[in-house]
């Protein structure tokens, strides 16, 4: 690839700006200046610009842990959105969410501008377990369970088998889902007669977020390590 052109991609200046830094002898490859931008760059040289080694990386793959108020989306008249808390380094990227939390649900969500990766995620065909924390405003019962277990009807879907796990304040539950429709958490716990007072998603796979991790961090995560974690191929 051009050296311009693997420098723009990476770093998110444009092309005529990385064409001045090189005129300027402020990027390197293999330690020497590099003066020409056609020149050709592969995995295997160091490129470094303003002192700093660049990697090559066309897309990014981040784990955001949602804060309440934000609207899974890249744009919106009304409401903040997740984009807005992604920080400078990655902002070039255009990153969008793959899949969605409701506006008042927090925790684990994937951001990225891995078009076929993000397909990957969200649909149901790939059965990627959605695990989410919930507590509800009564408490949940044991014949709950076999009313998740047996998958649920809806006028708009059938919900697949899911999972209730009732905690020791049977007011707060963990639940397993492995579509992801709209409201679906909430509308499955209605069907049952309760009403979530608070949501957060926990884990996608076995894609977790990292301990002590708190509403609005943000994490990078290579394309192998994320695949693996949700279980999904990564040559996709
Ligand atoms: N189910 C819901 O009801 N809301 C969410 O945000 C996610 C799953």
């Amino acid at each position: 690839m051009r050296l311009d052109k693997f420098l723009s991609e990476s770093t998110g200046f444009s092309r005529k700006e990385i064409k001045g830094m090189i005129k300027t002898g402020e990027v390197k490859v293999n330690g020497a200046a590099a003066l020409r931008p056609e020149l050709k760059v592969g995995e295997s040289d160091a490129v470094e610009l303003r002192g700093r080694e660049v990697r090559y990386k066309k897309y990014v793959y981040l784990v955001l842990n949602k804060p309440a108020g934000y609207v899974s989306a890249a744009e919106d008249k009304r409401y903040p959105c997740v984009t807005e808390l992604i920080g400078e380094e990655y902002a070039h990227y255009g990153a969008f969410p793959a899949g969605r939390l409701d506006i008042d649900t927090e925790g684990l969500l994937i951001l990225t501008n891995d078009g076929a990766f993000a397909h990957a995620v969200t649909s149901p065909k790939k059965q990627v377990f959605k695990r989410y924390f919930a507590r509800l405003d009564k408490p949940a019962e044991e014949e709950d369970k076999a009313a998740f277990s047996s998958g649920m009807e809806f006028k708009d879907f059938t919900a697949m088998p899911a999972k209730l796990e009732i905690c020791a304040d049977p007011h707060e539950v963990f639940i397993e889902i492995a579509e992801g429709k709209y409201h679906q958490v909430k509308r499955m716990a209605e069907r049952v007669g309760k009403r979530v007072t608070y949501l957060k998603r926990v884990a996608v796979g076995s894609l977790t977020l990292p301990e002590g991790s708190v509403p609005g961090d943000i994490f990078e995560f290579e394309k192998e390590r994320i695949c693996e974690k949700i279980g999904i191929a990564r040559d996709i």
